[in-house]
């Protein structure tokens, strides 16, 4: 898959890219099963009125490889399975997109993902208004890939489009987590001025975005599980760049068609 000048230039612009369809049918089954081995006694695949939230309070838990509260349920144990790899970042369409965004040849190879991450449905609780945040983690793109329905309303990823030409110079380095001293000017200004675009899509669709591009999970408002599998990709140099300061080329870092616009 090559991806169109159009693709380009609305990654520059927006900070995020959205191709649909990529993933592989039997992974995803795969992965949709998987996920209810970490549910709790209950709630089960076969009845979706025991897929409403919020876990109560035996349901939930702390546990690193299995965290459920509230809405959330982050199952990260089968993130250190080959085949969740070989489902999301070493999915060849992913991967080639990968590498036309940062470059061939220069993203270190994906040993796990962070797990299949979910929302409830809200059921009766009215939605929040959700704000926008950025990731800990120290790399260069994320990307989800949903492997079920999300309806709009129903959690999709949400984004704070352009937010990551203000973010990238929120910070003092280009990839560690110390703000700088605007940090929380910017943040108010694109919380207050920037409408958010929540994704929704069908199993199979994929987006890619900017590390600094303001994001959240939105609540869920349909009767479906929001599911969806993210990676992090990270070049082979984050060691030498991590802690330079943000560029005056914010795109420097990036491959040859995206930091020239081509
Ligand atoms: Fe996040």
């Amino acid at each position: 898959m090559v991806l169109e000048q159009d693709d380009i230039l609305f990654f520059r612009e927006n900070g995020y890219l959205i191709k649909r369809g990529l993933l592989c049918p039997d992974l995803m089954e795969r992965a949709r099963n998987r996920l209810w081995k970490g549910a709790p006694h209950g709630r089960s695949a076969s009845d979706p009125a025991t897929w409403v939230g919020p876990f109560n309070e035996e349901e939930e838990s702390r546990q690193g490889d299995n965290v459920r509260r509230g809405f959330r349920w982050l199952y990260r144990e089968p993130g250190k399975e080959p085949w969740m790899v070989e489902l999301l970042p070493k999915n060849p369409d992913v991967w080639s997109t990968a590498e036309e965004l940062l470059g061939a040849g220069v993203i270190q190879e994906p040993e796990s993902v962070r797990g299949i991450y979910c929302t409830l449905p809200f059921g009766e609780v009215p939605l929040p208004r959700v704000q926008p945040h950025l990731d800990a983690y120290a790399s260069h793109l994320g990307v989800l890939g949903y492997i079920d329905q999300v309806e709009p309303g129903g959690g999709g990823f949400t984004v704070w489009p352009k937010s990551h030409k203000k973010l990238y110079y929120a910070f003092e380095s280009r990839y560690g987590d110390k703000k700088s001293k605007n940090y929380a000017e910017i943040y108010a200004q694109i919380n207050a001025e920037i409408p958010p675009v929540e994704i929704s899509g069908q199993a199979g669709d994929v987006v890619f975005w900017h590390h600094r591009l303001g994001h959240n999970a939105s609540g869920n408002g349909s009767a479906r599980i929001r599911q969806a599998i993210f990676y992090d990709f990270v070049k082979r140099d984050m060691s030498r760049t991590l802690e330079l300061p943000p560029a005056n080329d914010m795109w420097c870092d990036w491959s040859k068609a995206l930091s020239a616009g081509l």
